[in-house]
């Protein structure tokens, strides 16, 4: 099962993010694919805010990972730069720290990634619209997609 949107502005996919948010648990894990200024930055920004992260979040490009206070723990991680060299990163601790993680690149981690979460592809499709491949694996995910969509 996968579910495609079109998002015609930064505000279309701060919304969807916000969405998403309302239908949060914990060891919920979304995995962002995409090409570079696809939005998954931008989509993560929108899910804080909605959980009520006060920080600014900025993109964790050198630091892989950085963590926030909201409703619940954000983790924001952003992989590229490890190239698939996960080993003693120690990022499959944060599946379970009872937070929100959200991965940008995550399919260059894609042996490490849990069975169940929620993935979404980015597409550039203009200056302002994005589509939005949303593709959830396991149950609970199935579920949070049927409440949302
Ligand atoms: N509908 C839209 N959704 C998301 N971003 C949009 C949209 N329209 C324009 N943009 C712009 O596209 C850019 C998305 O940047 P963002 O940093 O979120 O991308 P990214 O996928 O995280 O890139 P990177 O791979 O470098 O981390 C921003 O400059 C944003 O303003
Ligand atoms: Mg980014």
């Amino acid at each position: 099962m996968e579910y495609k949107f079109t998002m015609r502005s930064e505000m279309d996919t701060i919304e969807f993010a916000q969405n998403l948010e309302s239908e949060k648990f914990p060891n919920m894990v979304i995995c962002l694919n995409g090409e570079l200024g696809s939005g998954k930055t931008l989509f993560t920004k929108g899910f804080a805010n909605a959980l009520g992260v006060d920080e600014t979040v900025t993109s964790p490009t050198f630091t892989i990972i950085k963590e926030y206070a909201g409703e619940l723990p954000l983790y924001h991680m952003d992989v590229y730069r490890l190239d698939g060299n996960v080993d003693g990163v120690g990022i499959e601790d944060y599946y379970h720290k009872g937070g929100v993680v959200i991965i940008e690149w995550a399919n260059t981690i894609k042996d490490i990634l849990p069975e169940h979460r929620l993935d979404i592809k980015f597409k550039i499709a203009g200056e302002n619209s994005r589509i939005l491949i949303v593709t959830p694996h396991g149950a609970e995910y199935e579920e949070l997609c049927e409440a949302v969509f």
